[in-house]
């Protein structure tokens, strides 16, 4: 996200645009935390994760009086048009900004979870994908030297996109998405199949949105069901959602950044900027908030399960 941040400040300015940072989010637009940013205000935080303007849940902005009160900071400070970041939440609390008030809007998709239609890549989706697989990377090594069946649990309450790609590149012997419907049962026919084909050690990775139940509860079934396996388990949790982002996030950041700016620019308005096959495009917020979810690719769970015999 700061890399985001960095983006749309230089990109104003470069476009001589003043610009303004706004502290966690919609409830710092209702407390008036609004400060005037400029190229240096933004130097060294390229290589930093999270956001250096915090973030913030906000039930006030949820009322039509959070709303206007924000809408009066805005006035106060001559702001006439907005970027946020973020996910589902936020678009849903911009496009109602942008219906009451007409600010012109542009929201950049930043969660880890790349569930968000109308983009191939979400911000930070990238990063936690790679912190993933460097630790289930690091959990092969004992699960190799102590021939241990492990199960671990990547974030992803509705969305299995990390768990998918971490368990191709971590090579896992099976992935539980939230997206699928798997049977306990079927689990456990692969693992005992892994069995017999000779492996010694096998990796579960496991969304903590699955159907089935997390890492834990798996573990305790496997291990109520029969005492071959050596089992444990490990949650990366919030390890995840932190640490310098990678290239990929960095310039992905980067590129919607600047796209926001210039959007704004050319009159884009009440919309999110995306990337589709590598190339910068804006989708109209109506056209990607009803219900829908960035689907899981089937091509991809095709390969995974391949990959496991
Ligand atoms: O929305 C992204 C996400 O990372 C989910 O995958 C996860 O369930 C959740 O956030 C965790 O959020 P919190 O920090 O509020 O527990």
């Amino acid at each position: 996200m700061n890399a985001a941040i960095r983006a749309v400040v230089r990109g104003s300015t470069y476009h001589q645009k003043e610009v303004f940072g706004i502290f966690r989010g919609y409830e710092g637009m209702i407390d008036g935390e609004i400060v005037k940013l400029g190229a240096r205000s933004v130097g060294n935080i390229i290589q930093r994760g999270g956001t250096i303007l915090k973030s913030a849940r906000s039930d006030a902005f949820r009322t039509k009086e959070g709303r206007k009160k924000a809408m009066e900071n805005l006035d106060r400070f001559g702001i006439d048009s907005l970027v946020a970041i973020g996910g589902d939440g936020t678009f849903t609390g911009l496009h109602a900004f942008y219906k009451e008030y007409g600010i012109p809007s542009i929201c950049i998709p930043g969660t880890i979870d790349n569930d968000i239609p109308g983009t191939d890549y979400t911000i930070g989706y990238d990063t936690a994908t790679n912190t993933a697989v460097e630790a289930i990377d690091r959990i092969r090594d004992t699960a190799l030297s102590h021939n241990r069946l492990f199960f671990i649990e990547v974030m992803g309450r509705h969305s299995g996109y990390i768990a998918l790609n971490s368990a191709i590149a971590g090579g896992a012997v099976a992935v539980i998405l939230p997206e699928q419907d798997v049977t306990f049962d079927q689990l456990y026919t692969l693992l005992e199949q892994s069995g017999k084909a000779n492996k010694k050690s096998s990796l579960v990775v496991v969304a903590e949105g699955s159907k089935i139940g997390g890492a834990n509860e798996l573990a305790k079934m496997v291990a109520d069901r029969s005492s071959y396996f050596d089992i444990k388990v490990t949650i990366l949790g919030h390890l995840q959602r932190g640490g310098p982002p990678t290239y990929f996030d960095r310039v992905l950041a980067s590129r919607m950044g600047i796209a926001s700016v210039e959007g704004l620019i050319r009159g884009e308005k009440d919309a999110m900027v995306g990337v589709f096959e590598n190339k910068i495009v804006f989708n109209l917020f109506a056209s990607i908030m009803n219900g829908q979810h960035h689907e899981i690719d089937e091509e991809s769970l095709r390969i995974a399960k391949i990959l496991s015999i």
